[in-house]
């Protein structure tokens, strides 16, 4: 009997990841035979687990927080995203034995945000909440949807204004603080700050979105976000979470891993009746 593919997500923390289970639910939808972990790996002992991973047998890899930037430095070959992001959140074992290193979070926002949520980016005014890994994972797909503006806020300045001046070649991005936002409207808000994991929010002026405008937070958890319950009192259109981004950027790593892109839809449905049904 042939045993079946592994495949796990390492980071740190763990605990809480959903990753093992939409992968099972996609490996249902498909047919296929594998079996994919979440295991707590540390910064200092990243390189080696991943190394003893696939030395012994080990098909692919997820890394999240704090892992990506290791795992983009650690990869053999990489996409052009990936690059872009500087950061990998997907590792595949080649024929050859070389590790390659693929980023799909962008790609699973975008979906999210278009084909799930339906929300038309196209000369849009985008505001990013926050400069770390999440947003430059983000940047390039939000400009290449060609909104009319996309604007970067952060805490620590000048992290936005370098971050913007790094994505200028590829559309009409500025950095800025949360106090230069003032009088500036906007038709989506991308929450891509650490806060919501605290229970922050962070300081947005109460009238930053436009009328029609709707809300994302890039963090999900078991009960709605302080950003997405922000959304909602400011009437926005749709206020999600990052549950559908998650499953998102999961089917592109399971395409990259198996050949077959799963169908998210149902997946996303049954991750959030769970999460109804766990209240
Ligand atoms: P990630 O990889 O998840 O993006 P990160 O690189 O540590 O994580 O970045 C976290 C982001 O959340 C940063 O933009 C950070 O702002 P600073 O650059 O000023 O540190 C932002 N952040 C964290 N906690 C925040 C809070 N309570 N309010 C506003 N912004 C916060």
């Amino acid at each position: 009997m042939t045993r079946p593919d592994r495949y796990a997500v390492f980071g740190h923390p763990i605990k809480h990841s959903q990753s093992p289970r939409i992968h099972a639910l996609f490996a249902a939808q498909t047919g296929q035979d594998l079996i994919y972990t979440a295991e707590d790996v540390p910064p200092e002992r990243f390189e080696s687990q991943v190394r003893e991973f696939f030395d012994g047998g080990g098909r692919g890899l997820n890394c999240t927080v704090p892992l990506k930037e290791l795992a983009w430095r650690l990869a053999d070959s990489r996409s052009e995203r990936a690059e872009r992001a500087r950061a990998v959140n997907t590792l595949a074992l080649r024929d050859d034995g070389s590790v390659f290193g693929d980023n799909t979070d962008g790609i699973g926002l975008l979906r999210d945000l278009r084909d799930n949520l339906g929300l038309n980016l196209a000369g849009a005014r985008i505001l990013i909440l926050g400069a770390g890994g999440a947003t430059r994972g983000i940047l390039a797909p939000l400009l290449a949807e060609r909104p009319a503006r996309l604007v970067i806020a952060n805490r620590t300045v000048a992290t936005a204004e370098t971050l913007a001046a790094e994505f200028g070649d590829l559309g009409p991005v500025e950095g800025c603080g949360f106090a230069a936002l003032a009088g500036h409207r906007f038709d989506l808000i991308l929450n891509a700050t650490a806060a919501s994991l605290s229970g922050e929010l962070p300081p947005l002026p109460a009238d930053a979105l436009a009328p029609g405008g709707s809300c994302y937070d890039l963090a999900y958890a078991s009960e709605p976000t302080p950003f997405a319950r922000w959304g909602r009192e400011k009437h926005a259109v749709v206020s999600a979470d990052g549950i559908g981004m998650l499953v998102e950027q999961a089917a592109e790593a399971f395409l990259l891993w198996r050949g077959v892109r799963p169908e998210t839809r149902p997946v996303i449905e049954t991750l959030e009746a769970e999460r109804r049904a766990a209240k």
